[in-house]
């Protein structure tokens, strides 16, 4: 049987303005996983595939390859489509019956990278199955051409950072950093329990950008000179400033217009408990939050986003 696993993530500084071709950092997270399982399935016909995925209580056979399109429910959609632009990718032939389970400890539409980190377990799990290895970029690639059929117009850095599995500097169209962490240092991450519809929210931005294109542009830039100073914060081994810079992020995105009043809330709760700094991660609206502080007070700090209203936290860590 092959498996292929994914992490989740999480974008440190830098969304949506990474939209528009600024700069961006995000991590993998190894709390959260994503795993797909392939094998030849013990029954059905050639060219068949069963697909399980209990996470979300789907089970039901489809065409492994089909020429027309992929049909549009979500998330079996991202799941198929994954599978046959992998086996297109690898020239693979007529297959017999295939069996694909999927499970993913990733909340859907939290910020978190559920849809990315599927997309690559099963990219890495039907390329084993075939006995083929794909470096990060061929895995990232497939996945970001699921990401743009079911989510617009994405940047690509969810799909680079999960299947670098490596904090990475990103800038739309160009070949991802990998940034050396020279001081491991520790993260709340926590899931508002409100969806965050990325597509909305990035939507939502480029309106308002198209009405006041100047105003945005500072923002967006203002956000780079951020995700520049923290890339070299983390380089440098300077972390006590990384709360300063999200806590800068953070009021830069609240212009943007994608905070909300709970995540508000739950950035002033974790800076109340001691964070050094906090903000939203990923599309905003809802979805996931980071904060940062002294690693002794990390575990306090995350339960108080869970007193906050937070429906999960965790503590993870970065460059450990
Ligand atoms: O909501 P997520 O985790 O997919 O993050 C979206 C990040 C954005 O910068 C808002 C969009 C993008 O494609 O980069």
């Amino acid at each position: 049987m092959a498996i292929g696993t994914a992490p989740g993530k999480a974008i440190l500084f830098g969304e949506h303005a990474v939209v528009y071709g600024q700069p961006a950092i995000a991590v993998p997270v190894h709390a959260l996983l994503a795993r797909a399982r392939v094998e030849t399935a013990s029954r059905g016909e050639a060219g068949r595939l069963w697909i399980e995925a209990p996470d979300i209580g789907y089970s039901g056979w489809t065409e492994l390859l089909e020429a027309s399109q992929p049909p549009a429910a979500e998330p079996i959609a991202g799941l198929l489509l994954a599978t046959r632009l992998t086996l297109k990718h690898l020239n693979a032939g007529q297959q017999p019956a295939l069996q694909l389970e999927l499970e993913s400890e990733l909340p859907l539409a939290s910020g978190m990278g559920s849809s990315a980190a599927v997309s690559v377990a099963v990219v890495r799990a039907v390329a084993e199955h075939l006995g083929e290895s794909l470096s990060p970029e061929v895995v990232s690639q497939l996945a970001f051409e699921v990401e743009q059929h079911y989510h617009g117009t994405p940047s690509g850095i969810d799909n680079t950072v999960i299947a670098y599995d490596a904090p990475i500097y990103f800038r739309r169209g160009r070949p991802p950093q990998v940034i050396e962490v020279l001081s491991a240092f520790g993260l709340v991450l926590a899931d508002t329990g409100r969806p965050s519809p990325t597509r909305e929210l990035v939507a939502g931005v480029r309106q308002r950008w198209e009405a006041d294109r100047s105003g945005y542009q500072r923002v967006f830039s203002e956000i780079g000179g951020v995700v520049d100073q923290a890339r070299r914060s983390i380089e440098t081994g300077e972390i006590e400033q990384l709360g300063a810079l999200m806590n800068q992020n953070q009021r830069l995105l609240a212009q943007l217009g994608v905070s909300s009043p709970e995540l508000d809330a739950m950035v002033r709760a974790a800076l109340a408990a001691g964070a050094s700094g906090a903000k939203l991660s990923g599309a905003g609206g809802g979805g996931a939050l980071i904060a940062t502080g002294e690693r002794a007070n990390l575990h306090r700090l995350r339960s108080a986003l869970l007193e906050a209203g937070a429906a999960r936290a965790f503590v993870t860590e970065v460059g450990a």
